[in-house]
């Protein structure tokens, strides 16, 4: 018989957000398909949860509780990454906090918690893995939403920390091929020529790390209940975005389902 392929055999990856919902299932999958994983979340209990079934499907398995507002704690993670499997070929940024409001009433202290989780925190940790992503030529993948694609009513801070993620992504993908100081100074009048030759191969940057974001629709998980939202209210939110996005109009559910 022959033996099964395992796409990610030994390859190291790091979930962020993997005590549950999109970063538990990704855990899973990646270990289905041989992965070395780190898996991250401030819930001890999710990540445990995630680590059995991961070790369940063969994997091997390090769980580091972290917060990942702490800068030290972030620091911490990429080392004890780096001390139990000495290379790194991806990063998932997956956590993400969602919360709701408009203009009108989200309060600042909103912002500083959304941004700090969708985004600076997914910008000191690549910034901590990157040296390690160069050299094993790996990938990053930002979990990012529909909502950094378009406005949804009532979810500002969310929006615009996914539409931020997303512009991060294409700015880290095109990091490595930025045109030099002196030759933006000579050439400046040639700049919108250059940026589209810079963004057509950004995908694939000279030092071979490739950046990729993904963006969700709706998905059953533990986020929207987080901010609040259930029953009918959960409805009635898919109901406005899939009439907006999505034709099928349906909720895509993580097995196993937490409703
Ligand atoms: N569900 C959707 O409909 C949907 C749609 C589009 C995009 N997304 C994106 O998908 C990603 C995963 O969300 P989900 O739906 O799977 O939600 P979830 O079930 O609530 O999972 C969120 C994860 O982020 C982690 N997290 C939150 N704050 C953290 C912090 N300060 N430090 C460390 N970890 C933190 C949580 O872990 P702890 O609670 O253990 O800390 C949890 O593992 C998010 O980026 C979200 O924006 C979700």
């Amino acid at each position: 018989m022959a033996s099964r392929v395992m796409p990610l055999a030994n390859k190291v990856v790091l979930v962020t957000g993997a005590s549950s919902g999109i970063g538990a299932a990704t855990g899973e999958l990646l270990a289905r398909l041989g992965a070395r994983l780190t898996l991250t979340g401030r819930s001890r209990e999710g990540l445990q949860r995630t680590a059995k079934s991961c070790q369940e499907h063969g994997s091997e398995v390090l769980s580091v509780t972290a917060d990942l507002v702490d800068p030290v704690a972030v620091e911490n993670l990429v080392e004890q990454t780096m001390a139990r499997y000495g290379c790194l070929n991806v990063l998932v940024n997956n956590a993400g906090v969602f919360e709701r409001g408009s203009i009108e009433n989200s309060p600042l202290e909103q912002y500083d918690r959304i941004m700090n989780v969708n985004l600076r925190a997914v910008f000191q940790l690549t910034q901590l893995c990157v040296p390690h992503l160069i050299k094993s030529k790996g990938n990053i993948v930002n979990v990012s939403s529909v909502n950094g694609q378009r406005a949804f009513a009532g979810v500002l801070t969310y929006c615009i920390s996914k539409a931020a993620l997303d512009h991060f992504t294409r700015c880290v993908a095109l990091a490595s091929s930025v045109i030099e100081p002196t030759n933006w100074e000579n050439n400046s009048h040639l700049l919108p020529r250059l940026m589209q030759v810079k963004c057509s191969n950004g995908d694939l940057a000279p030092k071979q790390v490739r950046v990729n974001a993904v963006s969700p629709g709706v998905v059953i998980t533990e986020l929207h209940k987080l901010a609040g939202l259930s029953g009918e209210a959960y409805i009635e939110f898919d109901g406005i975005c899939s009439g907006i996005l999505s034709p099928l109009g349906w909720l895509p559910c993580l097995t196993p389902c937490t409703s």
